[in-house]
């Protein structure tokens, strides 16, 4: 494939048999990864200096076999990378995915459709129109709702605060107010940024005793506002804290939100999935009344990174906030008037990618019923792995098993809040050093809480045995070291 250096490869091609040899070592090295994830460690961090030492190489002028260079990559670098779709992968969000997907991102790339004027995609747009109707139909949204794919929750939380700006406020944000938890993802506060909020525009609200908003604290703080001048415009919701999968009143935000004559954007980024479940569904059904939802089919709809997906309560609201006159891509446009949709005016992205293909393909493979019961297993397993818990010794539940989500403390008797704090702490550092299960902690008030999530359905009951006997065992040895360190003070 390297033509040496007195023939480059003007046409960056690879011949037919190149091609298939690429390809086919590409799929034995994802399928061997994929079908060995549970042997594997979880977590491998290396340090810059090593990884420079590694990895940093000069800039190639000529070209050599990327057969050879896949050993380099599965070695070196994929090897240092936490790995978010292990069945011990219970940190942040894990991103469980799935194989079909994989091979819809690879035939994404490979067709590399632009899904921006209708004419250059028409096929792949009708198919994320499709797709994008599914999640509107399971959240329950009128059929004039609508939405697109994006890269993520912050695209999503982002693209809706900027509908909502145009529609509420026609872009006049001076003296404008939003109201979030203090829960909130801090994607919101950061789309808000973007779009010209300063800090003081942005009031958090207290939260209740369950770590949701508190309904009568956002009343009374949007009406005191409005006395002293202020415009308030937008209330964001939480369907899934990150913390503590907690949902807000949705019910109740509706309710303020219409007397108050405000927009409603709930982000479900997290926890929005789960309305595909009898359980999610319960907890999820006022979602139907939002003006803006964000969902994140890369979190618990099981797809690889990049897709969010945002819905707008009035699709035309987002053509409204984004569409532009592109002169030069006249030739391309789509006439709204026969139902052609350009969906390079209905979001920021102008080059958009298909990335609504992974979705679809992989529930087009497995059925929505399978999604659902995948759903319910992970739920399930995070009640299992709260009564593995609470059967320890030193361990305090700290919010119970919440749309997948649990957080849990050590605690042994007769420590300072600080010292449990720095002791919960190192508890992630250990693991990750450990590398055979990986968690993270989270902050609740003044308490520093470690956190499992386990929306992998691949994860067996014997892998949260093994995670939370790892657990205690940390624990154990960081309890012992200080105790070893408080006598070597003392004498
Ligand atoms: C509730 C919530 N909103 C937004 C985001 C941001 O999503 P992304 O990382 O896909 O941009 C996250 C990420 O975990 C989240 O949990």
């Amino acid at each position: 494939m390297s033509k040496g250096e007195s023939s480059p490869n003007t046409r960056l091609e690879l011949s037919k048999e190149e091609m298939r040899s690429l390809g086919y070592r590409v799929i034995d090295l994802l399928v061997e990864h994929t079908s060995t994830l549970s042997e594997q460690t979880v977590s491998r961090v290396g340090s810059r200096e090593a990884m420079e030492a590694s990895i940093h190489q000069p800039l190639p002028i000529d070209g050599e076999d990327p057969v050879g260079l896949l050993d380099f990559l599965s070695e070196q670098v994929f090897h240092h990378s936490m790995v978010t779709n292990h069945p011990r992968f219970f940190a942040f969000v894990p991103s469980p995915s799935n194989f079909v997907s994989v091979m819809a991102d690879t035939l994404i790339s490979g067709y590399n459709s632009i899904l921006a004027e209708w004419a250059e995609a028409s096929g792949p747009a009708t198919l994320e129109l499709n797709t994008v109707d599914w999640l509107r139909e399971l959240c329950g949204m009128p059929a004039d709702a609508g939405g697109i794919f994006v890269s993520g929750g912050s695209a999503a939380n982002l693209t809706a605060l900027a509908v909502a700006r145009e529609v509420v406020l026609q872009n006049r944000i001076e003296g404008a107010r939003v109201y979030c938890s203090e829960q909130t993802h801090a994607s919101n506060r950061k789309a808000l940024k973007v779009l010209g909020f300063s800090t003081e525009q942005v009031v958090g609200i207290a939260l209740d005793h369950d770590w949701r908003i508190d309904c009568d604290a956002l009343l009374k703080q949007i009406q005191e506002d409005r006395r002293s001048g202020w415009i308030p415009f937008c209330i964001i919701g939480n369907a899934g804290t990150t913390s503590t999968g907690a949902v807000d009143p949705i019910a109740r935000l509706h309710e303020i939100s219409r007397s108050e004559k405000l927009w409603l954007h709930v982000d479900g980024a997290y926890g929005a999935a789960a309305v595909i479940t009898e359980r999610g569904a319960e907890a999820l059904r006022d979602l139907a009344h939002v003006d803006s939802l964000a969902i994140d089919p890369h979190k618990w709809l099981f797809q690889p990174f990049e897709i969010g997906c945002v819905l707008i309560r009035n699709s035309q609201h987002l053509t409204d906030t984004f569409g532009q006159d592109h002169i030069y891509l006249r030739d391309v446009t789509g006439d709204p008037l026969a139902g052609e949709v350009n969906l390079c005016d209905a979001g920021i992205q102008l080059t958009r990618n298909f990335r609504a293909l992974k979705l679809w393909l992989s529930l087009k493979t497995f059925g929505l019923d399978s999604f659902r019961s995948a759903m319910d297993y992970t739920l399930d397993l995070a009640t299992t792995a709260q009564q593995m818990l609470a059967a320890r010794d030193n361990v305090e539940i700290c919010t119970p098993a919440r749309l997948a989500i649990l957080t849990f403390r050590f605690i042994p008797s007769g420590w300072t809040e600080t010292d449990l704090n720095a002791l919960n702490l190192s508890i992630v550092q250990w693991m990750i050093k450990d590398g055979r299960a990986m968690l993270s902690s989270t902050q609740l008030g003044e308490k520093v809480v470690l956190r499992l999530c386990t929306i992998n359905p691949r994860t067996t009951e014997a892998d949260l045995e093994f995670t939370v006997d790892l657990l205690s065992q940390a624990a154990d040895t960081l309890i012992k070291e200080h105790a070893n360190r408080d006598d070597s003070s003392r004498g």
